[in-house]
């Protein structure tokens, strides 16, 4: 028997591999993905190598990621709990998937992750595997062994001959999880919800009190509700993010600090960075404001916090989340257009939007003459009808408020 391992190549998912080989006697198969992490994948071959692996699964699924993930869920302009981005949220289902067909490409009856038994990722992870394959056996180490302190699986990791990295060997400082929309840090030092982050935790942007004192301006070009180019310059959608998330980093943009609700029952305390993200999400409701209607607008945002919650709750692979994304996607059919934003100390302020599909007006929005496209006469009417039920009440309950 075959189990294919979600492997980072780092401590955790190495004890893991190995652990997989001793417990359950089985060829492991390992699957590293480049999401933008920016680690190298090379040494997670060797190490894979050195334990004896014969399949090894390494993949740039970058674009793959931020079209067919990311894009989609910016549509929505998701958001968890009025703040969380799901960085983290929205890789997870792209790793379940893969892990499933190379299980199917290599006849494996099972899978394997590295995520602990009181997070989302757990969750996130094994729903993707069980929506795809539904007789997939799904080994979840962290939940099954005794290597629950971090002591523990140091010893583990030495008495077997695997590198232990100097850093490890304290507590951790965080524990992160990283691709190309967002870097995540929790636990240990971040325990306390009332204890700021230190400054030098953070990798993805500047403070902004440390960013230019000098406004950036950047002009983002969106077809069908999906970015496609900045300043005019067409990017693949991987592209894309990593040149906003370098103009965002730089203007001290993205970073957010919250108390959430794990799906698991806890509050957890987490501080994000999204620099590319945080931008999207702001351009993408500026030009949404011109190109769609009133209607499809408010629908939106009322099924918005519905989808975030799919996606947070690792429904990514359900039908009501593809039901929610059809009428996303519905919506998106002339957002096709032009924002120019400027970006200063951890701002992201919209100056300008443009679109061939524009519902805006100016005449009609002009307080100066507008030839007769709105009568001022008909509001009388519309507002008497509005108030006849306020009437009603004032008359019939005295109602004072
Ligand atoms: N709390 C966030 C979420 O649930 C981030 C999780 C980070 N995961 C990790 N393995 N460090 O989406
Ligand atoms: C984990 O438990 O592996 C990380 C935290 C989470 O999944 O929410």
């Amino acid at each position: 028997n075959k189990v294919v391992l979600a492997y980072s190549g780092g401590l955790d998912t190495s004890v893991i591999l190995k652990w997989l080989q001793e417990t359950y006697d089985c060829e492991v198969v390992t699957f590293t993905a480049d999401l933008g992490q920016g680690e190298e994948l090379e040494p997670a071959r060797k190490k894979a190598e050195a334990a004896g692996v014969k399949e090894i699964y390494i993949e740039d699924v970058r674009e793959d990621f931020i079209a067919n993930y990311v894009f989609p869920m910016f549509r929505a302009n998701s958001l968890y709990e009025g703040v969380y981005l799901l960085g983290t949220s929205i890789a997870r289902p792209l790793i379940a998937k893969r892990q499933i067909e190379i299980a199917n490409e290599v006849g494996a009856d099972a899978v394997s992750h590295g995520a602990t038994g009181k997070g989302n990722d757990q969750v996130r992870f094994e729903l993707g595997y069980y929506g795809l394959k539904p007789d997939i056996k799904v080994i979840s180490p962290w939940r099954e062994w005794d290597l629950n302190s971090r002591s523990k699986l140091i010893s583990y990791a030495e008495q077997r001959g695997i590198a232990v990295p100097e850093g490890k060997r304290g507590e951790p400082p965080f524990s992160m999880d990283a691709n190309l929309l967002h870097i995540s840090y929790e636990g240990n030092a971040l325990e306390d919800p009332w204890v700021e982050a230190r400054e030098d935790m953070f990798t993805r942007s500047v403070s902004p009190e440390q960013a230019p004192d000098q406004p950036t301006y950047i002009e983002i070009d969106f077809e069908k509700g999906d970015p496609v180019a900045i300043d005019g310059a067409k990017l693949s959608p991987a592209t894309l993010l990593t040149e906003l998330n370098k103009v965002a980093g730089a203007n001290g943009i993205g970073r957010v600090d919250i108390v959430e609700s794990r799906f698991v029952g806890m509050k957890s305390r987490g501080v994000y960075e999204t620099p590319g993200g945080t931008i999207l999400l702001t351009a993408h409701r500026a030009i949404e404001s011109i190109c769609l209607d009133r209607g499809e607008l408010h629908l939106k945002d009322d099924l918005m916090p519905r989808y975030a919650e799919l996606i947070y709750n690792g429904f990514w692979f359900s039908p009501e989340r593809l039901a929610l994304q059809a009428a996303i996607d519905e919506t998106q059919k002339f957002c096709t257009g032009t924002v120019r934003l400027k970006l200063y100390k951890g701002n992201v302020i919209v100056v300008g939007r443009k679109s061939q599909y524009s519902l805006y007006d100016e005449k009609i929005a002009s307080f100066e003459d507008d030839g007769g496209l709105y009568d001022q006469k008909d509001a009388a009417g519309f507002i008497k009808l509005q108030a006849l039920r306020l009437r009603t009440l004032g008359v019939n309950r005295g109602q004072t408020y």
